[in-house]
């Protein structure tokens, strides 16, 4: 029997999107035979679901798109917590969204997308819509998954932009303060500053002292080692800021003029030091670009796992990396949660192993 199958694409791109959805498609034609298959494309998220704006796709949109950055479906943001609000303009996109999916006949939606588009999948779940997640992130906070594609090729460009800065910061002597994407979990600019070799990782789990990262930076100066890298989460905050509640933090930031932690950090380490010490922000180059290898096998690996649940009926679950395995879990355990990095875990214990200071 024909099936037709809905597909979006939802939230910060990464990359990998593109791979996925090849999976995906290249999987359910040879699963269920290419005359049992009929691919919808949603642009932009569920903003295109809300909106009716869905094409049928032919099998030649699906080529040459494995290197592919980005999404050929175009993505957006449609906050969770505005999905059951009616607005202004009177739509009430739950509603919207289920009329669509009646009115393309859709036996099921796959959405691809993180914590947000985890949510909106298991309230569309909930409301009676064959609903499929597949995990995507750069920063690998989805819960129930040990990585999400995208994870490792933003991994790798913030690898590359980390030794980029280390032979300058060497060269004049100076304190490169590195900022990477991630505003509730640190996992990205945890593996970035140890692969980069930073010698201060500050992350959003591990409030950090100021006292302490300017100490670690002149521990290095007096060994002879001038320059230092310090790898930021963007959401990382000093132990003052931690005890404070959003609002607090938010007004106390834009009063003191440093609105990104990155600049706060800088400025303190050269007040207290002496030390000529500057800001990089590679912000959402770390979303560009063609997937990594690693990410190419994965976005495969999950997209096929995605069709062969939808050859099952197998619905109200998003797949997952569970050990060495593919797996899947249901999205009611998935949605409103998040992964965050382990102060005790292992990548925190290896780096401060090996001498790493998580300005604690
Ligand atoms: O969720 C991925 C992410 O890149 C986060 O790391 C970052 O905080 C956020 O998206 C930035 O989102 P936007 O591109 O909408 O500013």
């Amino acid at each position: 029997m024909k099936k037709r199958i809905g597909i979006l694409t939802s939230g910060g791109d990464c990359p990998g999107l593109n791979a996925t959805i090849r999976g995906v498609v290249k999987a359910c034609y040879q699963l269920m035979g290419d005359e049992n298959v009929e691919i919808i494309g949603i642009s932009d998220g569920f903003y295109g679901l809300i909106r009716n704006h869905c094409k049928l796709m032919k099998p030649s949109d699906f080529y040459g798109i494995l290197t592919l950055g980005g999404t050929i479906l175009g993505s957006r943001r449609t906050p969770y917590k505005k999905m059951q609000l009616v607005e202004e303009d009177n739509v009430d996109k739950v509603a919207q969204m289920k009329n669509t999916y009646g009115e393309w006949g859709l036996d099921c939606l796959l959405t691809l997308g993180g914590n947000g588009t985890h949510k909106t999948a298991n309230l569309l779940s909930e409301e009676g819509l064959n609903v499929i997640g597949l995990p995507k992130t750069i920063d690998n906070d989805i819960w129930g998954t040990s990585v999400s594609f995208g994870f490792h090729t933003a991994v790798d460009t913030g690898t590359d932009v980390i030794d980029r800065i280390h032979t300058t910061a060497h060269s004049h002597s100076r304190i490169m303060v590195v900022e990477i994407m991630g505003n509730k979990a640190g996992w990205l600019t945890l593996y970035t500053g140890i692969a980069g070799g930073a010698d201060i990782i500050l992350i959003p789990e591990i409030p950090f002292n100021m006292d302490r990262v300017v100490e670690a930076v002149s521990r290095r100066a007096n060994s002879g080692k001038y320059f230092s890298i310090i790898a930021v989460a963007e959401g990382a905050m000093d132990i003052t800021e931690a005890a404070m509640k959003k609002k607090e933090r938010v007004q106390k930031r834009a009063e003191s003029g440093e609105v990104t932690v990155t600049a706060r950090v800088a400025k303190r380490i050269q007040e207290a030091t002496g030390y000529e010490a500057r800001t990089v922000v590679p912000g959402h180059m770390l979303r560009g670009g063609s997937p990594s290898a690693y990410d190419r096998v994965l976005a495969t690996k999950f997209g096929a796992r995605a069709a062969t649940l939808i050859q099952k009926e197998k619905f109200g679950f998003t797949v997952a990396m569970a050990g060495d395995e593919i797996a899947e879990n249901r999205l009611s355990d998935v949605a409103m949660k998040t992964r965050f990095v382990d102060a005790e875990g292992m990548e925190v214990v290896t780096a401060r192993n090996i001498g790493v200071s998580f300005g604690d």
